[in-house]
């Protein structure tokens, strides 16, 4: 049965299922370079939880909030007694089902004045349905900070704003979130469910409009399982059990609901979910009969996905991790690195800024200059990089390297301010490639910077914050490179 395994993943190039435990990575002797061979697999569950933390970041909640909402939705989906094969889309449904909050953030915090990871957690506790409580939410966070005078003016052009741009809003959110559980090769119940996460019972929610059983099975879980955990986080489960009992028949599907509240304020599952060890606990809750696995091209997918959501999360920075990779791959190709080390390259720089979802996009976006305490943030986002990379066994390898991308080689780099020999050559490369692609971008407010004066610019610095034989080599490679990024 194991060498049968082995050939099955050898045979089916990206994410997909196989029966039993999942291979464990291989290391070489110094640990930090994965052995990149067709039989490396990891299991599925294990990546996207881990970067489910990414989501729940962008989203302002507490970090395992996505975990936790699969775990309910789990304990539900084995009450109704569903098979397998919709266990595992629920499953992966529930982790995925933020995927794509960062389409909307940028937008709402311009239309709030406000950081959106804060008017996200908020929004997570309103019942959106009634009127007076989005109105009592939009004036609670509207514009925090500003005279009485100026936040009313926010709050009437908040409320005009939403009023004109909700459905589009509500829709790209919808629509990339499933967008993106369908790249990852999940089936379509999955991305389909995703869709209709925020759909409700009694037809007042949100893409479509959706009533009672036309909803999918699996967004009625999913979105019962969120609320929930939210309410629990927060306040306990007897919150969670009450804020299903108030909903019930109008957000929530009756039926589930009860499931739900019979589960009871002092069962073992409240335990669990408090735990430190929520992981853990989810690992045992995937469908048995077929545990996802990713092999190396299902990583590469897990790795262009999350680009994609971390692109997505500001106008001014769309394409800009694609760019990266590809600009740090030709880098490397030019200094003789082989196909194994440029493909971690590249998902070091499809990820370097996956950290920057935990950043606002008040600060992102700023287009004056930064206050001190706005740049200490901005200048978290390589740590939030490496704490999130370096979870994933899939992807610790490349977890240093992605995190160094704004260290200089003189030391004066951040998030460490490491430079000299503790700077690797992967993240000498991504520091050349992340600067270089930002300099010749198309961007909203200019145009692109020609390749001449960027590489300009990079000489410059060369020797002090980037490595000479990077941005040779960046100069050989962009020559070919002009005009296809
Ligand atoms: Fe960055
Ligand atoms: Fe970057």
């Amino acid at each position: 049965m194991a060498a049968e395994g082995v050939e099955d993943r050898r045979r089916v190039p990206m994410v997909h299922v196989c029966a039993g435990i999942p291979a464990r990575p291989r290391t070489t002797a110094g640990g930090n370079r994965r052995m990149l061979d067709t039989a490396t697999s990891f299991r599925l569950s294990e990546v996207i939880g881990a970067l489910s933390h990414a989501l729940d970041l962008t989203e302002g909640q507490p970090v395992g909030h996505s975990q936790r909402s699969c775990m309910i939705g789990m304990e539900l989906g084995a009450r109704l007694g569903l098979p397998g094969e919709v266990l595992r889309d629920l499953f992966y449904a529930i982790l995925l089902k933020d995927a794509g909050c960062s389409s909307s953030a940028a937008r709402m915090c311009e239309l709030f004045a406000t950081d959106d990871r804060a008017l996200k957690r908020d929004f997570a506790f309103v019942d959106w349905t009634s009127t007076a409580d989005f109105v009592r939410y939009a004036a609670r966070n509207v514009a925090p900070g500003q005279s009485a005078f100026s936040r009313a003016g926010s709050l009437l052009r908040a409320l005009r704003g939403i009023a004109r741009e909700a459905d589009d809003l509500n829709n790209a959110r919808c629509d990339r979130g499933a967008r993106i559980v369908a790249m990852l090769g999940f089936p379509p119940a999955a991305s389909e469910a995703v869709r209709a996460l925020d759909e409700h019972w009694d037809g007042s929610g949100r893409p479509d409009g959706l009533v009672g059983d036309a909803i999918p099975l699996i967004s009625r879980i999913a979105c019962l399982s969120q609320t929930a955990e939210i309410f629990m986080s927060a306040d306990g489960p007897r919150a969670a059990l009450d804020v299903v009992r108030e909903r019930r028949g109008r957000w929530f599907d009756p039926e589930i609901s009860d499931l739900f509240l019979a589960i009871g304020p002092d069962d073992p599952l409240w335990t669990r979910l408090a735990g430190d060890s929520v992981a853990e606990a989810l690992r045992d809750l995937e469908p048995r009969d077929g545990i996802a696995m990713a092999d190396e091209e299902g990583l590469d997918r897990v790795a262009e996905a999350f680009a994609s959501v971390i692109d997505t999360k500001s106008p001014y920075t769309a394409r800009h991790s694609t760019g990266v990779a590809t600009y740090a791959v030709a880098i490397g190709a030019e200094m003789g690195f082989d196909a194994l080390r440029l493909r971690s390259l590249r998902r070091a720089g499809l990820l370097h800024d996956i950290g920057k979802l935990g950043v606002s996009n008040l600060i992102l976006d700023k287009q004056g200059k930064l206050t001190d305490e706005e740049f200490r943030e901005v200048r978290n986002h390589p740590l939030y990089t490496h704490q999130i990379l370096s979870r994933m066994d899939a992807f610790a390898d490349i977890a240093e390297a992605a995190a160094s991308h704004h260290e200089r080689i003189d030391g004066r780099g951040y998030h460490r301010g490491i430079g000299g020999d503790r700077l690797g050559t992967e993240a000498r490369i991504l520091a050349v490639a992340d600067v270089y692609e930002a300099l010749t971008a198309d961007r909203p407010y200019r145009g692109p910077m020609p390749r001449e004066t960027a590489l300009g610019i990079l000489w410059k610095d060369a020797g002090t914050a980037f490595d000479p034989e990077c941005v040779a080599a960046l100069q050989v490679a962009s020559a070919e490179l002009d005009g296809q990024v």
